[in-house]
């Protein structure tokens, strides 16, 4: 599965985009790909939600869409659907798997088809406050900072080798929905730089 430099050299690096919501992180990867930050190709956005808006910015900008069908799990991924996805995406000469707000925990036989070429972005500043809606864990433990973590994925829930942080502060006014917008400005501008920076490491 090892990509060589003359390869890097001439082609693209294709990425496979999963999300299970809005994909505004989505939407700044591609951003990063039109201004010329990123040099890159997003080949496929998946979804375990059908009506997911992540998929109708993918399908606007005419790039490849699926559902991941999680055998009506409302969390779990099931085995058999990683194995299909590892089996699509290394038909499809994927590069990169960048999961941006996709709420199922990945484990082989993805992690084994793809090692160290699954990203994640999260919004905390990861050891701390992993799991969901982190940026209300910050608010709940009276945390002065948070912040965002793009990370390599492993086994473990948000435990992945760290790539690339930004700090953001918690003001005394927050809410949980003012927080987390503060978050996401910061996450549209770290997620390219991570996968460029994970690029260069390939
Ligand atoms: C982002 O804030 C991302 O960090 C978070 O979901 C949001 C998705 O937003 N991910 C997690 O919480 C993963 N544990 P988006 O759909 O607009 O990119």
């Amino acid at each position: 599965m090892g990509v060589s430099w003359d390869r890097m050299r001439t082609m693209k690096a294709r990425l496979a985009v999963l999300g299970s919501g809005s994909g505004t992180n989505c939407q700044s990867i591609f951003n990063a790909i039109d201004d010329g930050r990123l040099d890159a190709e997003v080949v496929i956005v998946l979804s375990d939600h059908e009506d997911a808006y992540i998929l109708e910015r993918a399908r606007r900008r005419g790039v490849p869409t699926a559902w991941l069908d999680c055998g009506g799990y409302k969390n779990k991924f099931p085995a058999e659907a990683q194995e299909a996805l590892a089996r699509q995406l290394s038909e499809l000469k994927v590069d990169l798997i960048c999961l941006a707000g996709f709420m199922r925990l990945v484990k082989e036989p993805l992690l084994r088809a793809f090692p160290r070429r699954i990203l994640n972005i999260h919004p905390a500043l990861l050891p701390a406050f992993p799991g969901v809606e982190a940026w209300k864990q910050a608010l709940e433990a009276g945390a002065t900072r948070t912040g965002c973590t793009v990370h390599y994925v492993d086994a473990g829930m948000d435990t992945g080798e760290i790539i690339m942080q930004a700090y953001v502060p918690v003001l005394p006014d927050d809410t949980p929905e003012s927080l987390h917008a503060r978050i996401q400005v910061q996450e549209h501008i770290l997620y390219p730089a991570a996968i460029i920076s994970a690029l260069s490491r390939l």
